[in-house]
């Protein structure tokens, strides 16, 4: 089995999540396209989606697939990404497609996180993926320098402008043992605007594809924010 069909199989699952009559949170990524190309299946029975980047957005819309601004959107049961690189305990390094900010911005919104993956992307220890550090321009030797003093080797993305006008910093060689204390500490370096560490809002299920079939690994909290919500494949 390949790894796009290991994605496309994920993706397929991850609509047994999707909430009936409501709007659905939409990351971004190549198993994420495939998760919006099955979405445009069962577009009948949602109100809609809210996009973590403006590629998702626009490939939503094609669909036919309405696009909602999340300032319009009051509830979010669920919020369906991908990511680069996850634990067995739902944290994660996100932002290889360089939309870290906006999605760490849907999944705060979100009541549940979906993380949907193949299997390659399960470490036990975060770090070997680059991470991604979105930063003002103007702070982007600063920014360089302070990952440098925390031990890490930035290297700046060439050519790329994120959604909201940044640069991004991919920070090799971190070994991450701590990874909601560095989220943290990254974050208040001045021009930092995010970094792609999600452990602090971790997700609360993580779908994982194997040759074998779709593995299930849970949060704990995650049963108490599911209740009241009719899944749209029950
Ligand atoms: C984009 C992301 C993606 O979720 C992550 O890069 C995984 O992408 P893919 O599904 O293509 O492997 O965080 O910013």
């Amino acid at each position: 089995m390949t790894q796009d069909e290991l994605k496309q199989r994920v993706a397929q699952e991850a609509l047994k999540h999707v909430v009936e009559d409501a709007v659905v949170g939409v990351g971004s990524g190549s198993t994420v396209n495939f998760f919006i190309d099955a979405l445009a299946a069962i577009k009948g029975r949602i109100d809609g989606a809210v996009a973590a980047s403006e590629a998702s957005a626009e490939r939503l819309r094609k669909h036919g697939i309405r696009v909602f601004d999340l300032n319009s959107v009051s509830e979010l049961p669920v919020y369906v990404d991908g990511a680069d690189e996850v634990t067995e305990h739902l944290a994660m390094i996100k932002g290889g497609g360089g939309a870290l900010t906006r999605e760490k911005i849907v999944a705060a919104v979100a009541e549940r996180f979906v993380c949907i993956c193949d299997a390659s992307k399960l470490v036990g220890v975060l770090g070997k993926f680059p991470l991604p550090v979105e930063v003002i321009p103007m702070a982007r030797s600063y920014v360089g320098r302070e990952l440098l003093k925390l031990g890490g080797q930035p290297v700046l993305r060439e050519n790329v402008t994120t959604d909201n006008g940044n640069l991004i910093i991919d920070c090799h060689g971190l070994s991450i043992i701590d990874p909601p204390a560095l989220e943290a500490k990254l974050n208040q370096i001045a021009g930092v605007v995010t970094n792609g560490l999600f452990a602090q809002r971790s997700a609360d299920l993580l779908l994982l594809a194997e040759p074998g079939g779709v593995r299930t690994l849970r949060a704990r909290a995650v049963e108490r924010s599911s209740v009241g919500h009719r899944p749209v494949l029950s």
